[in-house]
Formats: structure tokens, sequence, C-alpha cells
């Protein structure tokens, strides 16, 4: 895609800089984890200063999947708390819940007179769907609600709606972003003028694995997470029940293919890890040992992080606040764009 810059319409930037826009979407499903911390937490907080920066909570994306209102409810503040204790300012960024910004429903109906049906049939989690009806002898729509088809133009509008210019995303979301771009390519092509914003995806270079209690990749659909807010003694004792193999005390290890030691990796210093690894091939250094220097790593880095997101869990009307602040900010930017379609569709009046 050529880089594209939206020049005419209006300037939403207060005036004075003219920051690229980021926009990022953050599913609230489960309870923040390790991985989504290093994996997108961390990356995605990076941006903000070179960025004028956008996070919200895609709640109504979440709603596909998850019925249980107090589940949902819970799961929206603890995905926002987490952020916010993960260094989300929201003085310097705008950060909301997609489910205040009513336009976002607005301009996804719009978008759908401009997405064709079998751009969504491609859609790889729609189609993976289909196909694991398939494979169980399932009718291939089983479970298949109209909130997973049109995932990709909710997410759409999502993006669009805020004039995003990149859009930073883990590989597995590059479809969908893709197909935003080509649903706004479709809007700006059949009023031939640059409407909206083609959006591109930022996929930050592959983060290492981040290892899981079982040494298989972390995820929550293995169960094999470790929380990212858990108590002190719950972390450890989560710690303690990584899978090791039964290699004696005295023997020496391989640093290099124990799991334990690639998630040490990933909070200790350089030196820290040269220490380290040299003691696992000294031998006289059992697993026990190890976790406990892992335990220590990781609870240096996320004891600062533990305590402010239990301050803001103890204020829930604090975090009402802050999310409702940053939908006052982000609907006049929503409500020009939706405005700035309708003129352009007719039906402005
Ligand atoms: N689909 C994204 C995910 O599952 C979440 C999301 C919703 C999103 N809307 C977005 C991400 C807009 C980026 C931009 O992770």
């Amino acid at each position: 895609m050529p880089p594209y810059l939206y020049i005419s319409g209006l300037s939403r930037y207060d005036g004075s800089t003219m920051k690229k826009i980021a926009l990022t979407g953050i599913k609230p499903t489960g309870d923040p984890h390790i991985a989504n911390y290093l994996g997108s937490i961390k990356p995605a907080l990076a941006l903000a200063g070179e960025y004028d920066a956008r996070y919200f909570i895609a709640d109504y994306h979440a709603l596909n999947t998850m019925k249980d209102p107090r589940e949902l409810a819970a799961c929206i503040r603890k995905v926002a708390a987490g952020w916010l204790a993960g260094g989300l300012d929201p003085e310097k960024v705008i950060f909301y819940r997609q489910s205040s910004i009513p336009e976002t429903f607005e301009l996804a109906s719009l978008l759908m007179a401009f997405t064709s049906k079998g751009l969504m049939n491609r859609a790889h989690a729609y189609k993976a769907a289909v196909q694991d009806n398939a494979e169980r002898g399932a009718d291939p729509d089983a479970g298949v609600n109209m909130g997973l088809f049109t995932y990709p133009v909710l997410m759409a509008a999502d993006i669009i709606l805020f004039d995003a210019d990149i859009v930073p995303v883990g590989q597995d979301q590059v479809q969908h972003i893709e197909m935003a771009q080509d649903i706004a390519q479709a809007v700006n092509f059949n009023y031939k003028q640059e409407l909206f914003k083609l959006p591109q995806a930022a996929v930050q270079e592959q983060v290492a694995v981040v290892p899981g209690l079982d040494g298989r990749k972390m995820s929550k659909s293995y169960g094999n997470t470790i929380p990212l807010f858990a108590s002190e003694a719950m972390l450890l004792k989560t710690i303690k029940r990584m899978v090791t193999d039964s290699q004696p005390v005295e023997a020496p290890k391989d640093p290099e293919t124990s799991q334990i030691f690639l998630l040490y990796k990933l909070f200790a210093t350089k030196d820290e890890q040269t220490a380290l690894a040299a003691r696992y091939r000294g031998g006289g250094m059992g697993w026990g040992e190890a976790k406990e220097e892992l335990f220590r790593v990781i609870n240096r880095e996320l004891a600062p992080l533990r305590e402010r997101y239990n301050a803001i869990m103890a204020d829930l009307a604090g975090l009402d606040r802050i999310l409702a602040r940053g939908a006052e900010k982000a609907r006049p930017i929503a409500a020009a764009t939706v405005a700035r379609f309708r003129k352009a569709a007719g039906i402005d009046w």
C-alpha cells in the first residue's frame, strides 16, 4: 500500500502538533497475564509520545463470546485497570470504552453497505469456525453469530472513526486491518474523495514467545498463564507450578532449553542472565532455586504495577471517571467522521 496522508478536512489536533495517529483496541476477554503485558501492553504503550495515541476497550467485540453480564463488566474494568497500571497516562492519550462511542455503531452500519459478503467469508476467524464445524460434522454455521461474521466491519469502524494511521496489533489481526483498508478504500473510491485514511497494521517485531507454565506458548486458551496482578504469594505459587524435567539438583543444566530460563531472560538484566546461565551449567542448582530466581525478577518488575492496579481496583468510581473523560475526548472526533460520511453519502439532513 502506498503511503497515504489525509490532508483535507478538519484538524483534530487542538491546533498544534500533527503527529500521526496510533490506535489499538483491547478485547476484554480474560484476566491480564504476563504474555499480554510483554506482547501487547508494553509495546503498544511505547508508541504514546511519538504518536497521538488512542486506546480503547473493545467491549462490543467481547460480547460476541462473553454473555455473562457480570463477568463482562468485571473483565472490562480489570483490563482497563491493567493498562493504566501498565503505564497508560489518560492525560496524554485518549482512553475509552468502545461502547461509550455510539458513532462506532453508526459508522459500522454505514460501512456494511461497502463491505462485500465475500470479503467477510474470507476472514480467518470465521473460516476457522466453519472448518471446525465441518470437522465435527456439524452445520457449517453452528455457533457462528453475526457479531463474529461481521467482526471485521466493527473493527474497521473502530479504526476509521479515529483517523488511525497505524494500528499496532499482533500478527493474528493483520488481516482485519487489511480489510479495514479495503473497506475505507471502497468508500473513498465511491465518493471520489479521500474521506477516510487508509490504516496500516504495525506489527511489532516478534517478541520472544513467552513460555507458559506447561512449556507451551503462554495463552489463555491453554490455561497455562501467569496472571499479571496476582499477589506476591500467588505469583510465587504459580511459578512453582512450572513443569520441569526430573534432573537432580547436582546435574548441570542447559539454560537455553529451560522454559524457566527463557522466561527469566524476559525480565532479567544481561548481567543477571549471564550469571544465572553459568550457575545452570555449573550444576548444583535445582529447579526449585531456578524458580525462586525467576520469581525474584518477575516480582521486581511487577510489584509497582500490582500496587497501582490494586489502588485502581479499589476505586472503581475513579476508574469509571477516567473512562468517561476519555469518551468525552473521543466523541467529537468520532462525530466529525460520521458527519463527513453522511455528507458525502447524501444523508446529512
Ligand atoms: N480484534 C482485536 C483483538 O482481538 C481487538 C480490536 C477490536 C482492535 N477493534 C480493534 C484492535 C481496532 C485494533 C484496532 O485483539
